[in-house]
């Protein structure tokens, strides 16, 4: 479909990682990909990436721990998984990964298990690239999420970076700072070869009649429609902060909103709530965002991004 268009190729230090279409659904929105086949074919997607893995299994936080708010939803699943072992043995060899780029999504709390992580990974076949969740605590920093102290966040990328092998690594970056630009730029200094913004916004819900918060661990991540003017804030900001390609991600539904990111300088988009809302509403997107672009007369992304006029 229309793939000279839509298609899109970043550059990275390694070559370049080529997505027929700007479209990836985003970690842990979309299982591990198997979980949305019966709604659509995955290779109409530019790309997935899995949900979040760990070095081992993880089974998440206690419920609720996911609750409805206006124009989103708060989640405190707590990165629940499998485990990257069981991914690479279980699961990597059911996914279509000739046919769409599969991303792996990974975390850990402290250097050495990411890079671990990483290590794995890049050894299993079939992967196009890791995507790191640096939205997760650093043990030694008393709880400090790595994604919110540039030097963290540095060390993390550098020690993926060195056992990623031949796969990219994509930074994944969250909202909660108060200079997205200044890690960012600690990233792409610490051998990012693309990044990813933003992750979910820290958030609370309270039922006043209850008089209890809707989580069980009272704070979780706020995404959705509601979120999108932060996401696009922070996109244009951290593209126009540093020269590698930026990815975003904050409450995507529609092929204008897909416009508006790569407007504000995304090379490529990831599709998260809309899935629960729609499982198969990522799949009409690809054909969606041909046709408006006709319709306004672009002729292709890489022509239309960052071209936002200020
Ligand atoms: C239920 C849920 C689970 C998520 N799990 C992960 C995860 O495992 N790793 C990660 O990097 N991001 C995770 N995210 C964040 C999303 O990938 C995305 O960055 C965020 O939801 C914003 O996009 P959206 O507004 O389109 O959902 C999760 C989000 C939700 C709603």
């Amino acid at each position: 479909m229309k793939d000279e268009k839509l298609g899109v190729k970043l550059p990275w230090s390694g070559g370049e990682l080529i997505l027929r279409n700007p479209i990836i659904a985003a970690s842990g929105t979309f299982g591990y990909g198997m979980e949305f086949m019966p709604y659509g074919d995955l290779s109409l997607l530019g790309g997935f990436a899995a949900k979040g893995l760990s070095l081992r299994p993880m089974p998440g936080n206690p419920m609720p721990r996911i609750t409805e708010t206006v124009g989103g939803m708060l989640n405190s699943i707590g990165l629940q998984n499998c485990g990257a072992e069981s991914f690479i043995r279980d699961i990597l060899p059911l996914l279509p990964t000739t046919k769409t780029q599969v991303i792996a999504n990974i975390y850990a709390h402290n250097p050495q298990d990411f890079a671990e992580l990483a290590g794995l990974l890049s050894a299993a076949p079939g992967l196009a690239a890791l995507e790191v969740n640096i939205s997760c605590p650093n043990v030694a920093a008393g709880g400090l999420l790595f994604g919110q102290d540039p030097r963290a966040a540095a060390g993390v990328t550098e020690a993926v970076k060195k056992r990623a092998g031949s796969l990219p690594v994509i930074v994944k970056l969250t909202p909660n700072v108060t200079d997205i630009t200044e890690i960012a730029k600690a990233c792409a200094d610490g051998g990012a070869d693309v990044l990813s913004c933003i992750n979910t916004l820290s958030g609370m819900a309270v039922d006043a009649r209850s008089r209890k918060p809707r989580l069980a661990k009272i704070i979780g991540g706020l995404s959705g429609a509601a979120i999108k003017p932060v996401a696009l804030r922070c996109v244009w900001q951290t593209a126009r902060a540093v020269r590698i390609p930026v990815i975003g991600i904050g409450g995507i539904n529609t092929a204008e909103d897909i416009l508006e990111f790569i407007l504000a300088g995304a090379w490529a988009v990831q599709i998260g709530t809309a899935n629960f809302a729609a499982p198969d509403r990522i799949f009409s997107l690809p054909g969606e965002l041909a046709s408006l672009m006709d319709e306004w007369g672009i002729e292709s992304c890489a022509t239309l991004r960052g071209t936002l006029e200020d």
